[in-house]
């Protein structure tokens, strides 16, 4: 049996959290007076905190002083949290357990790599933090994807070449990001927004087994 590295991302990938990030933006951006839609969003996802305020700040030719923008980051935060604080296992997407599961009876290592500061207490409240052999979020990267370097990081605490990994990932970012570091993407949304994917699926619904054994022994 050969030995691939799986990494996860988080938000929209695992859990269906992609939503809350969304409405806390939303919220913050109005109150700024700045448009922002699903269009404006999709290029959010999979990207850091600071890196999303920025691009909205841009959006609306704003420039804010360095302790409002800590007050907005906050306030977002806040938001999002109350949103998902009472978070379960409901929130799992579909067949995610599925995969994870058929990993790791096949004795693959498996890493979640993502932008999220939260990732880990989302993982808790969830129950999912024992799946992961790694785990890489936001507080361990100085640069935002569409950098690698959260899933450059995953591969070597997994001791795994990149070119062994596989990634999952519903974000342009994200996407862009595993192809850099020349692992295989899977893209998990639509075809129209994760076209630069290896593969893409709707959700792990339409993953099957023999598909996961197919990455495992390619
Ligand atoms: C990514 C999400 O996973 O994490 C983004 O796709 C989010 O929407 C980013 O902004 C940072 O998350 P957090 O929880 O640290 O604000
Ligand atoms: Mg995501």
């Amino acid at each position: 049996m050969k030995r691939k590295g799986f990494i996860f991302d988080l938000d929209g990938v695992i859990v269906d959290t992609a939503k809350y990030h969304f409405l806390a933006w939303q919220r913050l951006a109005k109150q700024l007076g700045i448009e922002f839609s699903e269009h404006e969003n999709e290029q959010l996802k999979g990207v850091s905190r600071v890196r999303s305020l920025e691009k909205i700040l841009s959006w609306g030719n704003k420039t804010i002083e360095a302790d409002r923008f800590s007050e907005l980051l906050d306030k977002k935060n806040q938001d999002y949290l109350s949103y998902i604080s009472k978070m379960n296992e409901n929130e799992i997407l579909p067949d995610v357990t599925r995969i994870l599961a058929h990993l790791k009876a096949n004795h693959q290592p498996i890493a979640l790599g993502s932008a999220s500061k939260n990732a880990r207490t989302i993982l808790d409240m969830v129950h999912l933090k024992d799946q992961f052999n790694a785990i890489v979020d936001g507080n361990d990267v100085s640069k935002a994807k569409p950098d690698p370097e959260v899933f450059l990081i995953a591969a070597k605490q997994l001791n795994v070449d990149p070119e062994a990994c596989i990634v999952f990932e519903d974000s342009v970012a994200g996407v862009e990001a595993a192809n850099i570091a020349n692992m295989i993407s899977i893209g998990i949304g639509s075809k129209d927004i994760l076209g630069h994917a290896d593969y893409i699926f709707k959700d792990f619904t339409e993953i099957d087994n023999a598909f996961i054994e197919n990455l495992i022994n390619r």
